[in-house]
């Protein structure tokens, strides 16, 4: 091989190794989505027809302020509907590290002016809300 084959070659495997690390990067929070929430939601948020709305264009999911969606999987909610149909809390559930997983995966998928919330801020967030 000659160095420009061998350049060409190293190029092809860092991209490829690049676009898995992208697609690994929220696995655990797409987990617990299509787990906990998916039921409900759908894998694409669509929801259910007549019962729960399609919330895959939801204003929760904003990057720049995570604090709303946050305080909706700890506490559940809403309780104001007709029906009483409510989402479950996950304050007990659901740990910080999987919530902030899970807040990033929902954001990168929804949020079109993404950006990871890092868990050293989302952690401030997270104690404020649960009244540590
Ligand atoms: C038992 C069913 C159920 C489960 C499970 C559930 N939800 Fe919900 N969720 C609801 C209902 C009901 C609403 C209110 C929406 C409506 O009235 O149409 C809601 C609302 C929401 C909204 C708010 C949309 C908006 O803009 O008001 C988001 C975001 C959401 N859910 C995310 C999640 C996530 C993330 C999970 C999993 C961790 C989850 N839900 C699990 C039933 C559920």
């Amino acid at each position: 091989m000659n160095i420009k084959t061998k350049l060409v070659a190293l190029l092809f495997f860092v991209s490829i190794l690049g676009y898995h690390c992208q697609l690994d990067l929220y696995l655990q929070g797409k987990r617990i989505f299509e787990a906990q929430c998916a039921n409900c939601h759908m894998d694409d948020g669509s929801g259910l027809v007549e019962v729960i709305h399609d919330i895959s264009n939801s204003d929760l999911f904003d990057s720049d302020n995570p604090k709303p969606l946050l305080k909706l999987l700890l506490e559940g909610g809403p309780d104001d509907r007709a029906d009483g149909l409510q989402m479950p809390a996950y304050a007990k559930t659901l740990n910080r590290v999987e919530l902030c997983n899970t807040i990033n995966y929902l954001n990168n998928k929804w949020d079109e002016d993404f950006k990871e919330i890092e868990i050293q801020e989302f952690d401030k967030l997270y104690k404020k809300l649960m009244g540590q």
